[in-house]
Protein backbone atom coordinates (compact mmCIF):
# COMPACT_ATOMS: atom_id res chain seq x y z
CA UNK A 1 0.00 0.00 0.00
CA UNK A 2 1.21 3.05 -0.85
CA UNK A 3 1.90 5.33 2.39
CA UNK A 4 0.61 9.16 2.77
CA UNK A 5 2.15 11.96 1.28
CA UNK A 6 3.33 13.72 4.72
CA UNK A 7 4.79 17.62 4.73
CA UNK A 8 4.07 18.68 7.91
CA UNK A 9 7.08 17.56 10.49
CA UNK A 10 5.27 17.33 14.16
CA UNK A 11 6.85 19.95 16.69
CA UNK A 12 8.23 19.14 20.26
CA UNK A 13 6.95 15.67 19.97
CA UNK A 14 9.75 14.95 22.79
CA UNK A 15 8.50 17.50 25.22
CA UNK A 16 4.85 16.90 24.45
CA UNK A 17 5.60 13.06 25.27
CA UNK A 18 7.07 13.75 28.42
CA UNK A 19 4.35 15.79 30.14
CA UNK A 20 1.38 14.22 27.77
CA UNK A 21 1.78 10.56 27.85
CA UNK A 22 -0.68 9.18 30.20
CA UNK A 23 -0.14 6.90 33.69
CA UNK A 24 -0.17 2.96 33.21
CA UNK A 25 -3.53 2.25 32.75
CA UNK A 26 -5.03 1.70 35.93
CA UNK A 27 -8.95 -0.36 34.69
CA UNK A 28 -8.08 -2.28 31.87
CA UNK A 29 -12.43 -1.53 31.10
CA UNK A 30 -11.89 2.51 31.07
CA UNK A 31 -8.93 3.09 28.22
CA UNK A 32 -7.17 6.83 28.06
CA UNK A 33 -8.94 9.51 26.26
CA UNK A 34 -6.73 11.64 23.88
CA UNK A 35 -7.90 14.87 22.33
CA UNK A 36 -5.55 16.02 19.96
CA UNK A 37 -7.63 19.28 19.24
CA UNK A 38 -5.17 19.84 15.71
CA UNK A 39 -4.86 17.04 14.29
CA UNK A 40 -3.52 18.20 11.16
CA UNK A 41 -1.43 15.39 9.37
CA UNK A 42 -1.52 13.27 12.51
CA UNK A 43 2.16 13.32 13.47
CA UNK A 44 1.57 14.05 17.31
CA UNK A 45 -1.35 11.13 17.02
CA UNK A 46 0.65 9.17 15.43
CA UNK A 47 2.98 8.82 18.26
CA UNK A 48 1.00 8.52 20.85
CA UNK A 49 -1.42 5.74 19.40
CA UNK A 50 1.87 4.27 18.55
CA UNK A 51 3.35 4.24 21.90
CA UNK A 52 -0.07 3.79 24.12
CA UNK A 53 -1.99 0.83 22.92
CA UNK A 54 -4.54 1.45 25.96
CA UNK A 55 -4.99 4.90 24.71
CA UNK A 56 -8.48 5.76 22.56
CA UNK A 57 -8.34 9.68 20.48
CA UNK A 58 -10.45 11.77 19.37
CA UNK A 59 -9.05 14.21 16.17
CA UNK A 60 -10.31 17.32 15.32
CA UNK A 61 -9.73 19.33 12.25
CA UNK A 62 -11.33 22.20 10.09
CA UNK A 63 -10.03 21.35 7.23
CA UNK A 64 -11.52 18.99 5.20
CA UNK A 65 -8.12 18.46 3.12
CA UNK A 66 -6.15 17.52 5.80
CA UNK A 67 -7.95 15.72 7.62
CA UNK A 68 -8.61 13.38 4.85
CA UNK A 69 -4.52 12.74 5.06
CA UNK A 70 -4.96 11.89 8.54
CA UNK A 71 -7.58 9.30 8.04
CA UNK A 72 -5.20 7.72 5.63
CA UNK A 73 -2.31 7.69 7.60
CA UNK A 74 -3.79 6.59 11.01
CA UNK A 75 -6.15 4.05 9.18
CA UNK A 76 -4.42 1.32 11.26
CA UNK A 77 -5.41 2.09 14.39
CA UNK A 78 -8.91 1.20 13.47
CA UNK A 79 -12.02 2.49 15.88
CA UNK A 80 -9.11 3.68 18.40
CA UNK A 81 -9.48 6.92 16.74
CA UNK A 82 -12.75 9.10 15.96
CA UNK A 83 -12.71 12.01 13.83
CA UNK A 84 -14.65 15.51 14.19
CA UNK A 85 -14.33 17.62 11.16
CA UNK A 86 -14.89 20.83 12.30
CA UNK A 87 -13.72 24.26 14.55
CA UNK A 88 -12.67 22.95 17.85
CA UNK A 89 -14.71 25.43 19.50
CA UNK A 90 -17.62 24.07 18.41
CA UNK A 91 -16.28 20.20 19.56
CA UNK A 92 -15.97 21.21 23.14
CA UNK A 93 -19.29 23.49 22.82
CA UNK A 94 -21.29 20.25 22.62
CA UNK A 95 -19.46 17.81 24.14
CA UNK A 96 -20.59 14.92 26.10
CA UNK A 97 -19.70 15.14 29.80
CA UNK A 98 -19.73 11.51 30.67
CA UNK A 99 -16.90 11.00 28.46
CA UNK A 100 -14.14 13.21 29.77
CA UNK A 101 -10.12 13.45 28.55
CA UNK A 102 -7.89 13.03 30.73
CA UNK A 103 -5.15 14.46 27.65
CA UNK A 104 -5.79 17.23 25.46
CA UNK A 105 -3.41 18.76 23.10
CA UNK A 106 -3.61 21.81 21.13
CA UNK A 107 -0.52 22.30 18.60
CA UNK A 108 -1.87 26.13 17.26
CA UNK A 109 -1.83 27.72 13.68
CA UNK A 110 -1.60 25.77 10.24
CA UNK A 111 0.32 23.08 8.79
CA UNK A 112 3.34 22.91 6.09
CA UNK A 113 0.82 21.60 4.17
CA UNK A 114 -1.09 24.65 4.12
CA UNK A 115 2.03 26.83 2.73
CA UNK A 116 2.80 24.03 0.60
CA UNK A 117 0.04 22.37 -0.56
CA UNK A 118 -3.57 23.70 0.14
CA UNK A 119 -3.35 26.25 -2.76
CA UNK A 120 -5.19 29.05 -1.10
CA UNK A 121 -2.73 31.79 -0.63
CA UNK A 122 -1.29 30.91 2.62
CA UNK A 123 2.38 31.34 1.68
CA UNK A 124 3.51 35.16 0.18
CA UNK A 125 6.37 33.48 -1.42
CA UNK A 126 3.97 31.79 -3.84
CA UNK A 127 1.18 32.96 -6.89
CA UNK A 128 -2.30 31.57 -5.62
CA UNK A 129 -5.58 32.16 -5.55
CA UNK A 130 -6.08 34.60 -1.47
CA UNK A 131 -8.41 32.62 0.21
CA UNK A 132 -7.04 31.33 3.52
CA UNK A 133 -9.82 29.74 4.70
CA UNK A 134 -9.69 26.38 6.56
CA UNK A 135 -12.80 26.00 5.62
CA UNK A 136 -12.74 26.34 1.87
CA UNK A 137 -16.21 27.83 0.37
CA UNK A 138 -17.51 29.18 4.24
CA UNK A 139 -16.99 33.19 5.59
CA UNK A 140 -14.76 35.76 3.62
CA UNK A 141 -11.79 34.88 1.86
CA UNK A 142 -8.49 36.82 2.49
CA UNK A 143 -9.43 37.98 -1.05
CA UNK A 144 -12.96 39.54 0.05
CA UNK A 145 -11.00 41.78 2.80
CA UNK A 146 -8.75 42.97 0.73
CA UNK A 147 -11.49 44.03 -1.95
CA UNK A 148 -13.95 45.05 0.38
CA UNK A 149 -13.15 46.39 3.47
CA UNK A 150 -12.49 50.15 4.22
CA UNK A 151 -8.55 51.29 4.87
CA UNK A 152 -9.21 52.04 8.25
CA UNK A 153 -10.22 48.21 8.84
CA UNK A 154 -7.86 47.12 7.09
CA UNK A 155 -4.99 49.34 8.96
CA UNK A 156 -6.62 47.97 12.18
CA UNK A 157 -6.40 44.01 11.37
CA UNK A 158 -2.89 44.47 10.16
CA UNK A 159 -1.85 46.16 13.05
CA UNK A 160 -3.49 44.21 15.60
CA UNK A 161 -3.47 40.49 14.02
CA UNK A 162 -0.18 40.82 12.24
CA UNK A 163 1.52 43.08 15.13
CA UNK A 164 2.50 45.26 11.76
CA UNK A 165 4.16 48.62 12.51
CA UNK A 166 3.42 49.81 9.00
CA UNK A 167 0.14 48.90 8.72
CA UNK A 168 -1.46 52.34 7.62
CA UNK A 169 0.82 52.79 4.62
CA UNK A 170 0.12 49.22 3.89
CA UNK A 171 -3.41 49.25 3.59
CA UNK A 172 -2.83 52.62 2.14
CA UNK A 173 -1.62 50.99 -0.37
CA UNK A 174 -4.06 48.30 -0.47
CA UNK A 175 -7.06 50.51 -1.35
CA UNK A 176 -5.43 52.76 -4.23
CA UNK A 177 -4.41 49.35 -5.53
CA UNK A 178 -7.67 48.05 -5.88
CA UNK A 179 -9.15 50.88 -7.77
CA UNK A 180 -7.59 49.53 -10.64
CA UNK A 181 -7.94 46.20 -10.59
CA UNK A 182 -9.41 43.83 -7.45
CA UNK A 183 -6.84 41.54 -5.54
CA UNK A 184 -7.00 37.90 -7.02
CA UNK A 185 -3.43 36.55 -5.59
CA UNK A 186 -0.82 36.05 -2.78
CA UNK A 187 1.72 37.20 -5.16
CA UNK A 188 0.15 40.66 -5.64
CA UNK A 189 -0.54 41.33 -2.30
CA UNK A 190 3.16 40.53 -1.43
CA UNK A 191 4.39 42.75 -4.25
CA UNK A 192 2.53 45.37 -3.61
CA UNK A 193 3.82 45.35 0.63
CA UNK A 194 6.95 45.11 -0.35
CA UNK A 195 7.10 47.95 -2.59
CA UNK A 196 4.95 50.30 -0.14
CA UNK A 197 7.35 49.65 2.67
CA UNK A 198 10.67 51.77 4.03
CA UNK A 199 13.51 50.32 2.24
CA UNK A 200 15.44 49.28 4.67
CA UNK A 201 12.73 47.23 5.84
CA UNK A 202 12.23 45.01 2.89
CA UNK A 203 15.25 43.11 3.62
CA UNK A 204 14.95 42.79 7.36
CA UNK A 205 14.74 39.48 9.40
CA UNK A 206 11.67 38.15 7.79
CA UNK A 207 9.78 39.20 4.55
CA UNK A 208 8.12 42.67 4.69
CA UNK A 209 4.35 40.54 3.67
CA UNK A 210 4.92 38.14 7.04
CA UNK A 211 3.28 40.03 9.53
CA UNK A 212 0.03 41.42 7.02
CA UNK A 213 -0.23 37.48 5.79
CA UNK A 214 -0.64 36.54 9.29
CA UNK A 215 -3.38 39.00 10.37
CA UNK A 216 -4.99 38.30 7.42
CA UNK A 217 -5.07 34.52 8.18
CA UNK A 218 -6.23 35.20 11.37
CA UNK A 219 -9.12 37.46 10.72
CA UNK A 220 -10.11 35.00 7.57
CA UNK A 221 -10.68 31.85 10.85
CA UNK A 222 -11.11 34.11 13.40
CA UNK A 223 -8.35 32.37 15.64
CA UNK A 224 -7.77 34.35 18.53
CA UNK A 225 -11.87 34.18 19.51
CA UNK A 226 -11.39 29.87 18.71
CA UNK A 227 -8.43 29.84 20.69
CA UNK A 228 -9.88 31.24 23.71
CA UNK A 229 -13.02 29.60 23.63
CA UNK A 230 -11.51 26.08 22.84
CA UNK A 231 -8.99 26.11 25.61
CA UNK A 232 -11.75 27.28 28.24
CA UNK A 233 -13.87 24.72 27.47
CA UNK A 234 -11.55 21.97 26.66
CA UNK A 235 -10.24 22.57 30.35
CA UNK A 236 -13.62 22.56 31.66
CA UNK A 237 -14.50 19.05 30.24
CA UNK A 238 -10.81 17.85 30.84
CA UNK A 239 -10.95 15.21 34.00
CA UNK A 240 -9.41 16.53 37.58
CA UNK A 241 -5.93 14.72 37.08
CA UNK A 242 -5.64 15.11 33.58
CA UNK A 243 -4.03 17.60 31.50
CA UNK A 244 -4.09 20.33 28.74
CA UNK A 245 -0.58 21.00 26.64
CA UNK A 246 -0.46 24.05 24.14
CA UNK A 247 1.61 24.45 21.68
CA UNK A 248 1.51 28.13 20.12
CA UNK A 249 3.46 30.10 17.19
CA UNK A 250 3.09 33.90 17.98
CA UNK A 251 2.62 36.02 21.23
CA UNK A 252 -1.23 36.74 20.37
CA UNK A 253 -1.87 33.00 20.63
CA UNK A 254 0.98 32.62 23.78
CA UNK A 255 -0.69 35.34 25.79
CA UNK A 256 -4.31 33.85 25.98
CA UNK A 257 -2.64 30.74 26.77
CA UNK A 258 -0.38 32.11 29.66
CA UNK A 259 -3.46 34.14 30.76
CA UNK A 260 -5.85 31.57 30.70
CA UNK A 261 -3.40 29.19 32.70
CA UNK A 262 -2.29 32.09 35.28
CA UNK A 263 -5.99 32.33 36.30
CA UNK A 264 -7.08 28.90 36.74
CA UNK A 265 -3.76 28.23 39.06
CA UNK A 266 -4.96 31.67 41.28
CA UNK A 267 -6.18 30.18 44.49
CA UNK A 268 -7.73 33.32 45.32
CA UNK A 269 -10.51 35.15 43.02
CA UNK A 270 -12.17 37.86 45.91
CA UNK A 271 -11.52 41.25 44.10
CA UNK A 272 -8.62 43.26 44.68
CA UNK A 273 -10.13 45.96 46.59
CA UNK A 274 -11.18 43.17 49.29
CA UNK A 275 -8.59 43.40 52.33
CA UNK A 276 -8.34 39.89 52.98
CA UNK A 277 -9.74 36.77 51.18
CA UNK A 278 -13.08 35.77 51.44
CA UNK A 279 -13.69 33.42 48.88
CA UNK A 280 -11.86 29.98 50.44
CA UNK A 281 -10.92 29.03 46.95
CA UNK A 282 -8.30 26.51 46.06
CA UNK A 283 -6.64 26.79 42.09
CA UNK A 284 -8.75 24.89 39.82
CA UNK A 285 -5.33 23.77 38.24
CA UNK A 286 -1.25 24.04 38.55
CA UNK A 287 0.79 25.18 35.55
CA UNK A 288 3.45 22.62 34.74
CA UNK A 289 5.77 25.00 32.81
CA UNK A 290 6.60 28.25 34.89
CA UNK A 291 8.44 29.20 31.98
CA UNK A 292 7.07 28.20 28.20
CA UNK A 293 9.07 25.18 27.16
CA UNK A 294 10.49 25.79 23.97
CA UNK A 295 12.39 23.50 21.51
CA UNK A 296 16.06 22.52 22.02
CA UNK A 297 18.50 23.85 19.30
CA UNK A 298 19.07 20.60 17.45
CA UNK A 299 15.20 21.00 16.58
CA UNK A 300 15.20 24.28 14.97
CA UNK A 301 17.93 23.35 13.10
CA UNK A 302 16.52 20.19 11.43
CA UNK A 303 12.78 21.26 11.91
CA UNK A 304 12.85 25.87 11.22
CA UNK A 305 8.74 26.22 11.68
CA UNK A 306 9.54 25.06 15.18
CA UNK A 307 11.52 27.95 15.93
CA UNK A 308 8.47 30.21 17.17
CA UNK A 309 7.21 27.23 19.12
CA UNK A 310 6.43 27.86 22.63
CA UNK A 311 4.56 24.96 25.07
CA UNK A 312 2.34 25.45 27.86
CA UNK A 313 1.30 22.86 30.18
CA UNK A 314 -1.36 22.67 32.73
CA UNK A 315 -2.24 19.72 35.20
CA UNK A 316 -6.39 20.53 36.67
CA UNK A 317 -6.85 19.65 40.00
CA UNK A 318 -10.45 20.07 40.11
CA UNK A 319 -13.77 21.35 38.38
CA UNK A 320 -15.29 23.73 40.39
CA UNK A 321 -14.33 26.24 43.12
CA UNK A 322 -14.42 25.48 46.42
CA UNK A 323 -16.16 28.98 48.25
CA UNK A 324 -17.68 29.51 51.80
C1 LIG B 1 0.05 23.07 13.38
S1 LIG B 1 -1.16 22.09 12.59
C2 LIG B 1 -1.16 20.62 13.53
C3 LIG B 1 -0.13 19.64 13.11
C4 LIG B 1 -0.26 18.28 13.78
N1 LIG B 1 -0.01 18.37 15.20
C5 LIG B 1 0.66 17.26 13.14
O1 LIG B 1 1.54 16.76 13.83
O2 LIG B 1 0.50 16.96 11.95
C6 LIG B 1 -2.65 22.85 13.10
C7 LIG B 1 -3.90 22.21 12.52
O3 LIG B 1 -5.03 22.76 13.21
C8 LIG B 1 -6.07 23.02 12.30
N2 LIG B 1 -6.84 24.14 12.88
C9 LIG B 1 -6.43 25.42 13.07
N3 LIG B 1 -7.38 26.13 13.69
C10 LIG B 1 -8.43 25.28 13.91
C11 LIG B 1 -9.70 25.42 14.53
N4 LIG B 1 -10.09 26.59 15.06
N5 LIG B 1 -10.51 24.33 14.61
C12 LIG B 1 -10.11 23.14 14.09
N6 LIG B 1 -8.92 22.95 13.47
C13 LIG B 1 -8.08 24.00 13.40
C14 LIG B 1 -5.39 23.37 11.00
O4 LIG B 1 -6.22 23.04 9.91
C15 LIG B 1 -4.12 22.51 11.06
O5 LIG B 1 -4.31 21.31 10.35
Amino acid sequence: MESEHIVHIPVMVTEVLEWLSPPPLQKPDEPILFIDCTLGEGGHSERFLSLFPFLNLVGIDRDPVIQQKARNRLKSFGNRVTYFQGWYDDFFSSYPLEIRPDRILFDLGISVFHYEESSRGFSFSRDEPLDMRLDPGTGLSARDILNQWSEERIANLIFTYGEERYSRRIARAIVERRKTRPFESSKELAELIFTSVPHEYRHGRIHPATRTFQGLRIEVNQELERIQRAVKSAFQVLKPGGILGVISFHSLEDRIIKNLFRDWAKSCICPPEVPMCKCGGYPLGVVKSKKPIVPGEDEVRKNSPSRSAKFRVIEKLRDERFST
